[in-house]
């Protein structure tokens, strides 16, 4: 039985998964697994900011480089995840800001730096960055992070700059949840990425993260929306995909789940802008879903004895047919 890395080669794209360093350093058949089904890895936690740099100028790269070689030593392509973000920053830089210590054009040559310091580290090493991350409301509105009340909108554009004069080879990725049809969130980022391509900013994709619930059914418009940023010139990626239901799991729900994870593949296969489909761990032995929606789970392909689910069966026959 071929694995879903073995027929996404032969389809010529990639497939990916989040790997949670803790469990790549305790579990053997995560090591193994991650390796055997998959083509593309994406450090869930260890490259965002209050990971690498848990204090002022204290670094520490020690997870993020280890996921790196893993890959390498596996044939693997990194997604860099993420750069910029309003979530998961570290103390210092949140308690300055907060307190009036650090100002706004201290902030910005701080993230100047950021930026900087982490991609050329690992410059050549990464397929696909997610720059900036979820920068958008619901509504299409811009998120009020520190970033935009210090820096105003402009930190956007900057920060793609700053990524590419970094690595220049690296492909600079928009990243957010519930941008997967057409809507205004979505809306928002199509007219964003024209104002930037307008004027010369190096953006080359949008990644649309793919956190499903069967609950809320399936998105509208998933291939016209992915076709009208491809009409921008722009590639796209599934970044972050799982499907999370209210437990407990039956036939039905599995079954459910299962499409919505094949329906996206299916997406992602039927457009030529979109290379790269990753879901966020593929064990609900280490799924962020129970943490975070109390009731909820059993979000990804495999159970939590690495069983193959429905869904593990769908993508790979979409694989199969892609
Ligand atoms: O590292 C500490 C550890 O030292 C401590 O013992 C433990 C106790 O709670 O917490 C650990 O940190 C947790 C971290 O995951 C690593 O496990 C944080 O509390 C927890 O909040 C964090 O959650 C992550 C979440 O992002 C943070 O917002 C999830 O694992 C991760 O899956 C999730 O990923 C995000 C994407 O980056 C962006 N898109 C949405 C997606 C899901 O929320």
């Amino acid at each position: 039985n071929p694995s879903l890395r073995a027929l996404a080669e032969r389809a010529g794209v990639r497939i990916g998964t989040a790997v949670d360093m803790a469990a790549l350093a305790d579990d053997r058949t995560y090591r193994r697994t991650t390796a055997r089904e998959f083509n593309s890895v994406t450090a869930e936690n260890v490259m965002k900011w209050e990971s690498v740099e848990p204090q002022r100028g204290v670094y520490d790269w020690k997870p993020a480089d280890d996921l790196v070689r893993y890959a390498h030593a596996h044939g693997q392509v990194v997604r860099g995840h993420t750069l910029v973000w309003h979530s998961q920053l570290p103390g210092w830089l949140t308690t300055g800001v907060a307190d009036g210590s650090i100002d706004a054009t201290e902030l910005r040559g701080i993230l100047r730096n950021h930026i900087t310091t982490e991609v050329k580290r690992y410059k050549g090493r990464i397929q696909q960055w997610d720059v900036v991350n979820e920068v958008f409301e619901e509504d299409g509105s811009l998120r009020n992070s520190i970033w935009l009340q210090q820096l105003g909108p402009s930190y956007i554009a900057d920060a793609f700059r700053w990524a590419h004069a970094a690595d220049p080879k690296a492909k600079l990725f928009l990243n957010d949840y519930n941008v997967e049809g057409v809507n205004a969130k979505s809306t928002a980022y199509y007219e964003l990425v024209k104002e930037l391509k307008a004027v010369g900013v190096p953006v080359q994709g949008f990644g649309i993260q793919g956190h499903l619930a069967i609950q809320y059914g399936f998105p509208g418009q998933v291939a016209e929306n992915l076709a009208r940023f491809e009409a921008l010139g722009m590639q796209t990626a599934f970044t972050e995909v799982d499907v999370r239901m209210i437990l407990p799991v039956d036939e039905e729900k599995s079954a459910t789940q299962a499409s919505y994870f094949r329906r996206l593949l299916d997406a992602c296969l039927g457009a030529r802008s979109c290379k790269s489909f990753t879901v966020w761990g593929y064990t609900d032995k280490y799924s962020w879903v129970p943490g975070v929606f109390e009731g909820q789970g059993a979000a990804t392909p495999m159970d939590e004895e690495y069983g193959r689910k429905p869904a593990y069966g769908e993508l790979r026959e979409g694989l199969a047919a892609g």
